[in-house]
């Protein structure tokens, strides 16, 4: 007969107390999650501006390898220096651990006066590309260029999961969130990825919806959506949205998600002007909490855990911020208090053998990637640049300011930056040395470009967007 460990009975929990309000609200939601006789244990570690001033860092390597090696973990908030002092922690646990979602709930709470009583929503937020890769340049002294990156294996990544979550929690629809009537390329290929993703889930619905549209609907029917599928900034304006729809922020909990580990913690920062007065909200960590043991399979537990906060906030109980005068530690001793008597047995998913370790992917087959030409973005504060017609294959085709087309034809009447894309395209397949060649040609000239993009076809289709006002 095959036996369970304890090991597997107990899943072990890295928690991270974090700073300002972050050891009050943590030891309020561990002492909830202990008296509801949850199946987990803590690996307490440290992170944080204290943690800095203790040991010199703010995230020191035994923290990621417990994390790394627990595959879960509760975070309390850390304190970010502004201007000077240490990069963001969450951003760089996001980073190395690869927590490619950011998974946030928005449900309303009974006694949480809000616009809206009727509020379900899950919003899924791409977490690592988009802007985020925060790839920028000065061009010229007067153009900033930041590069938006979507990718493919990126999106399927995040698709599949945002899928399979709604999937595993009874979710019935999943909205795409996008910008294709303008972001054309990208966010075509986010939607695109989404309904072929989609095919593979008939049981779901899915739709889409552009996302200045979706904002007007949230704060008007937020109750007619479900689930929520942004690329990453988009995802990042919405989801503070949808918090806002329920509470704000001490009750909008988040989680980051990524190849088997996530690390669960509230929106909210570590609330200096209150720290240590013993009045924090824990409902955001809490919600964040029963997220992680959804993410571990332990729905009915969280489900009794949310029951009680729910009767608790209902009974008129509530914290400072929601308008009551609870202490932290009085509120989370009456959800203790309305928990019903627990009548099952759950254990949490048995972790996999191994790490699961994400392969270097591209989802295609090899392409016809042909070469046709070239922007070239060349500074001119003299206005339009007087370039040659013609270098050997290649020819001049257009000349855009800002996106505007200012070459062939007369020249709009917009403000002129000095920054222009100038586009030279071939009737045939360009090798890279006669590039090359063409580059040399313009630079000697004396042409002063900045950057250059390859310009390619596959199948006679272009891969490149047009200007604003080419035909
Ligand atoms: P904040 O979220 O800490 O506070 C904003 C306001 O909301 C404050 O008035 C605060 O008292 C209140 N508040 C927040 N959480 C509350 C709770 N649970 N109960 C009652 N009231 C609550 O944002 P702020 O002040 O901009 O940031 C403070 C620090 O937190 C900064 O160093 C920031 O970098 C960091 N931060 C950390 C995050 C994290 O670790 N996940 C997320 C956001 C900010």
């Amino acid at each position: 007969m095959e036996t369970v460990s304890s090991v597997e009975l107990h899943r072990r929990i890295t928690l991270i107390r974090g700073d300002g309000i972050g050891p009050e609200i943590t030891a309020a939601v561990q002492e909830i999650l202990d008296a509801a006789s949850v199946p987990i244990e803590w690996d307490e570690q440290p992170a944080g501006l204290e943690c800095a001033r203790l040991y010199g860092t703010p995230l020191p390597p035994q923290t990621l390898q417990s994390i790394l090696r627990n595959r879960v973990a509760l975070k309390g908030p850390t304190t970010t220096p502004i201007g000077t002092g240490h990069k963001s922690i969450n951003v760089t646990i996001r980073k190395i651990l690869d927590l490619f979602a950011n998974v946030r709930p928005a449900r309303s709470l009974p006694g949480v006066r809000t616009r809206f009583d009727n509020v379900d929503l899950i919003v899924l937020r791409e977490n690592i590309e988009d802007t985020y890769g925060g790839i920028e340049y000065w061009q010229t002294p007067d153009v900033v260029q930041q590069l938006r990156i979507i990718t493919r294996p990126g999106s399927d990544i995040f698709l599949r999961f945002a899928f399979e979550l709604a999937r595993s929690q009874g979710r019935r629809r999943l909205t795409c969130v996008h910008k294709a009537n303008i972001h054309k390329m990208s966010d075509g290929l986010f939607r695109e990825r989404f309904y072929a993703i989609a095919a593979d889930y008939p049981e779901l619905q899915a739709d889409d919806i552009l996302v200045d549209n979706l904002c007007m609907q949230l704060v008007v029917r937020p109750e007619s959506f479900d689930v929520l599928v942004l690329p990453n900034l988009f995802g990042d304006l919405v989801s503070d949205l949808c918090a806002g729809l329920v509470g704000g922020l001490g009750v909008a909990p988040g989680g980051n998600v990524g190849h088997g580990r996530a690390v669960f913690e509230a929106v909210h920062g570590s609330a200096p002007d209150i720290a240590g007065r013993g009045i924090a909200n824990p409902t955001a960590l809490l919600l964040s909490a029963t997220q992680m043991l959804r993410f571990l399979g332990l729905h009915r537990h969280a489900e009794r855990i949310e029951e009680a906060l729910r009767l608790t906030l209902a009974s008129g109980l509530r914290t400072r911020d929601l308008g009551g005068n609870a202490s932290t530690r009085e509120f989370a001793r009456a959800i203790i208090s309305n928990l019903r008597p627990l009548d099952f047995t759950e254990y949490p998913h048995p972790l996999s053998a191994s790490e699961p370790t994400p392969q270097p992917m591209s989802s295609l087959p090899e392409v016809a990637w042909q070469l046709y030409g070239m922007d070239l973005f060349v500074r001119s504060p003299a206005g339009v640049p007087k370039l040659p017609e013609r270098i050997g294959k290649l020819r001049l085709q257009m000349i855009s300011n800002r996106g505007t087309k200012v070459y062939p034809g007369p020249t709009p009447p917009i403000v002129l930056v000095d920054w222009y894309r100038c586009r030279y395209l071939a009737e045939e397949p360009l090798s890279e040395t006669e590039l090359l060649e063409a580059l040399s040609t313009l630079t000697a000239d004396g042409v002063v470009w900045m950057h250059v993009e390859k310009l390619h076809h596959v199948n006679g289709t272009a891969l490149y967007s047009r200007a604003q006002g080419e035909e």
